[in-house]
């Protein structure tokens, strides 16, 4: 081995001595040394040769300045040769660096084309793997680059006119004494020691990497068989290329030699300058720190607000369309809605109908007391015009009916908001006792009934259209502070038209309400509003449900038991106990009669509205209803579909409907 080593020694002695001095030098720092510099590369006072040290994207290179002879011009072989350096990579802001610093001969000591970051001021798109660039790199890569192939964010490589490298290694070194491999990482600020050596007759590059206080390790980290002058030019240059990506780093090379022909001198670590402390400059910095750290503080907050407003705008998300714009007054802000119902929290829960749920809130722009209804309902043809429908719904003013305040519409959602109305429902006035203490005096009923039969009026023949309510009820009889009656829950009925379930029957309304004739046509017309307040007036003198004990064999149907108790001249037996005998017979005979009347099984038979109005104002007399007894109720008793003893012609049709109809 040594006698090898010796016989080759003196081999390469022989060629040199045949050719012009081998380059040969040592720097110990580079104090006073003449080094071509170019981008940010600068000699510090103490002797650093600082490649880079920046926030931006920028290059530095640092060349020896004379051409450099690594070749045998007779046998166009690569001489031997063997070079070593002490670099140092920190920032004292991120823990990730970029790129790192390539150890370059190449034909030329400028790099105008060379672009900073990844491509470390060396190469560009264009000229990327081209032969014709003669470069040889040993490049130290603290930045993957997925487009180079890089194997990961520390690593050493060889790279030939390319920076994918032609081999690659994770940063370590062998340590010999512990006969091991131990990782190092490239972007500590420890100074590291890199050797890169050639032998020209066994074309083989071997590059090692160690800390400076360990002596080199026998075995490479990289050992490349690979005949250098396939690649070279000569003469060639020398040196090394740097450059940053937008982090903020320094790169230092402390000491460097490079022997061609022979070894390169070991460099007198204890001469080599000292890296400046890091945390030292952190005052002279201030300004160079501050502003990164606050720019990137500010970064981060405006991350922040925007994944919050994303998040915020998906939150509150609402479907607005363009033709929506002229309701402007009658559209609420989803966000409102959300804030007034606390979330459509189950606290603010008023009650669950048919079509949705019912909350309480309270506006927060206007403090304004509200219902908010909220209904799943998916965007269909015919949107539109329901839409316009609610908003002129909207428009209705009168006061025994609830005000529709306005709507939102969401993604699958509608919402209407109503005026809120602090008592509740008349039926829970009527059958839950337990829940409001308070049984509803003779007068306060009957009030209830004329407001009702008011508000009904104006929608019927008052407003500028005719607007048919179809879900009449005393569940939708709302009670105001002073317990008048207001009539509630608009335009629902119309969700069914255009947003209900297409293969559902157009039925709509209540069970128990629905006027027979709305089997048959589907047709709504003012009429079936009368048959439902007809039902709705035997409820409020009855205290009962239009049908007790649905679905077992005892059900009774209020009009059918009322129609009997009159037949058999003591209707009064049909008023509510609760009210014992606190009641005015005429307004209750005038009202239990009425009802009776109002649900007549023949639409023509009912009165209208205005007529209802008068004979409860004691205008017009109730007319004398003698056929009633005979054939009227004989129709109503089809009423229920679970007695099964119906007979009626219309029965079957009725019972069907009324079965699949929607609650
Ligand atoms: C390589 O570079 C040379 C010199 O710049 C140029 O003439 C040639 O077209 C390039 N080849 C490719 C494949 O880009
Ligand atoms: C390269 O390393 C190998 C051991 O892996 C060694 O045999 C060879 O002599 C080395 N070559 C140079 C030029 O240092």
């Amino acid at each position: 081995m040594f006698f090898k080593f010796t016989l080759s020694f003196l081999l390469l002695c022989r060629f040199a001595a045949s050719q012009q001095e081998d380059v040969g030098f040592t720097y110990n720092g580079f104090r006073g040394v003449n080094m071509s510099l170019d981008g940010l590369a600068q000699i510090t006072d103490n002797g650093l040769l600082k490649l880079v040290s920046t926030t931006l994207a920028q290059v530095g290179h640092a060349f020896y300045p004379l051409p450099v002879s690594l070749m045998n011009t007779s046998t166009g072989n690569v001489l031997s040769f063997s070079s070593t350096f002490v670099f140092a990579m920190f920032s004292e802001l991120t823990i990730v660096g970029g790129p790192g610093i390539v150890f370059v001969i190449a034909p030329f000591r400028e790099f105008p084309g060379g672009l900073p970051s990844g491509y470390f001021g060396l190469f560009n798109a264009t000229n990327m793997g081209n032969s014709s660039n003669h470069i040889i790199g040993v490049e130290l890569d603290t930045l993957q680059n997925e487009e180079f192939n890089d194997i990961n964010g520390n690593h050493v490589g060889i790279d030939i006119n390319d920076l994918k490298s032609v081999e690659a290694i994770p940063a370590s070194y062998f340590s010999d004494k512990e006969n091991r491999r131990i990782d190092l990482n490239l972007f500590s600020g420890q100074p590291l020691q890199l050797w890169v050596e050639y032998n020209g007759i066994e074309k083989q590059l071997n590059v090692t990497l160690a800390p400076i206080n360990v002596p080199k390790p026998t075995i490479p980290l990289l050992s490349l068989k690979i005949d250098l002058s396939r690649f070279m030019v000569d003469p060639m240059f020398v040196g090394f290329s740097s450059s940053t990506s937008a982090l903020d780093v320094s790169h230092y090379v402390l000491g460097w030699s490079l022997k061609v022909n022979g070894q390169a001198k070991e460099l007198s670590l204890s001469q080599i300058p000292k890296l400046p402390r890091i945390g030292s400059k952190t005052k002279s910095r201030i300004f160079q720190i501050g502003f990164p750290v606050i720019g990137a503080s500010l970064v981060l907050l405006l991350i922040f607000i925007i994944q919050f407003t994303v998040r915020r705008r998906k939150k509150y998300a609402e479907v607005l369309e363009d033709w929506e714009l002229e309701y402007g007054p009658h559209r609420f802000k989803y966000k409102d809605l959300y804030k007034a119902t606390k979330g459509f929290s189950e606290k603010e829960l008023l009650g669950i109908g048919g079509f949705g749920e019912v909350y309480k809130g309270i506006i927060p722009t206007s403090k304004a007391e509200v219902a908010v209804k909220r209904v799943s309902h998916d965007s269909r043809q015919g949107e539109r015009e329901f839409i316009a429908e609610i908003v002129s719904i909207g428009k209705l003013q009168h006061r025994n009916i609830v005000k529709l305040l306005g709507y939102c519409r969401r993604k699958g959602e509608l919402f209407l908001v109503y005026d809120f109305m602090p008592n509740e429902s008349l039926d829970k006035f009527l059958f839950n006792q337990s829940t409001t203490k308070k049984t509803l005096g003779w007068n306060h009923r009957f009030q209830i009934i004329k407001s009702v039969a008011s508000g009904l009026l104006y929608l019927h023949e008052e407003w500028e259209q005719v607007v048919v309510h179809r879900d009449v009820k005393s569940s939708n009889v709302l009670l105001d502070n002073e317990l008048n009656g207001r009539l509630g829950d608009f335009g629902l009925a119309r969700l069914y038209d255009h947003g209900g379930d297409p293969k559902s029957t157009h039925v709509v309304g209540t069970f128990g309400y629905l006027a027979p004739e709305l089997a048959r046509s589907g047709k709504p017309n003012p009429s079936v509003d009368v048959f439902a307040f007809g039902v709705l007036l035997l409820e409020v003198a009855c205290g009962r449900r239009p049908i007790e004990g649905q679905g077992s064999e005892e059900c009774v149907v209020l009009m059918d038991w009322v129609v009997s108790c009159w037949s058999g001249g003591n209707i009064l037996e049909t008023v509510d106990p609760k009210l014992g005998m606190n009641y005015n017979v005429e307004e209750m005979e005038l009202v239990l009669k009425l009802g009776v009347l109002c649900s007549h099984s023949l639409a023509s038979a009912r009165p209208c509205m205005r007529q209802v109005v008068r004979y409860l104002k004691g205008e017009i007399p109730l007319p004398q209803l003698p056929s009633l007894t005979s054939e009227g109720s004989c129709d109503l008793s089809t009423w229920c579909p679970y007695l099964g003893s119906a007979t009626s012609l219309s029965s079957s049709t009725i019972t069907d409907s009324l079965l699949s109809a929607p609650r």
